[in-house]
């Protein structure tokens, strides 16, 4: 068991302290992270942009995925370990089953899903079998061609009221985290009263119960040279790259991350 669990997080929610969540994909930086006070770790599928290069995170597998679950398992000293499964790999229940047993072997403490009330299903099975859910809702990236672009959404009314029933669905159908990805903050801070699960924001405001970057940006690495603008980049103000983590860390924690400018 890590030293950070479920239990650990519902606590920090009730109390209004902040969860840190930071992205990791090798054992260095899960070291690194789990020592700095980063309480989930997210192995992303993201890998597939900022390790892999491609321009979406569409063509990363499962057993890219199980391959960096592992390494973050070996560096990780007490965090919560969660894994995505990556674009397809829960198109159906029994590939969502079998993929996500897959993570939870390489040291997945619990998974990450995207989409929205049509995951219900997979979430409640995915709990009654032992494996914990985290529903990424909002801006979900493997969605990008059906989107058309990496937007902020929930700006429409429609579209808000539909995020927040999506939300409460599944938190019903089990989910024991959600992460809600570029929405305005008034919306996110909304679903963050409403829902008992802490909600991890990215681009979501300083409502939500917690935080994640993807670490390459919030260490100012960008292969295009921009960063999203729900981004800080921590080396500006820091010497080195353990001291970045910290003061990502210590920024979430006292709520000056995200700041505003952050903000949509
Ligand atoms: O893959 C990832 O790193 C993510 C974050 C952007 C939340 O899902």
């Amino acid at each position: 068991m890590p030293d950070v669990n479920l239990t650990t997080l519902y606590k920090l929610k009730q109390s209004g302290e902040k969860i840190v969540c930071l992205t990791a994909y090798d054992a260095t930086f899960a070291h690194l992270e789990s020592q700095a006070g980063v309480e989930v770790i997210l192995v992303g599928d993201s890998l597939g942009m900022v390790l892999q290069g491609h321009d979406s995170t569409l063509p990363v597998t499962v057993a890219d995925m199980t391959y960096h679950t592992r390494a973050v398992k070996q560096g990780n000293r007490g965090a919560l370990i969660m894994a995505d499964l990556p674009f397809m790999a829960y198109a159906t229940l029994e590939q969502t089953l079998n993929n996500s047993a897959e993570l939870m072997r390489a040291g997945a403490h619990m998974v990450k899903l995207e989409g929205a009330g049509w995951l219900s299903e997979s979430i409640t099975a995915l709990v009654q079998r032992g494996i914990p859910v985290c529903a990424h809702l909002g801006l979900t990236p493997q969605t990008v061609n059906v989107l058309g672009g990496y937007k902020v959404q929930g700006r429409e009314q429609a579209q808000a009221d539909a995020l927040l029933t999506d939300a409460l669905a599944l938190e019903a159908a089990g989910a024991s985290l959600l992460l809600l990805e570029c929405v305005p903050s008034d919306l996110a801070t909304r679903i963050s009263q409403r829902v008992k699960v802490p909600v991890i924001g990215i681009g979501a405001g300083s409502g939500t119960d917690g935080q994640v970057l993807v670490v390459h940006d919030m260490l100012g690495l960008s292969i295009s040279g921009r960063l999203p603008r729900f981004v800080k980049n921590f080396m500006a103000e820091t010497a080195d790259i353990p001291a970045a983590i910290k003061a990502y860390v210590d920024a979430v924690k006292a709520v000056e991350f995200p700041a505003r400018e952050h903000e949509f």
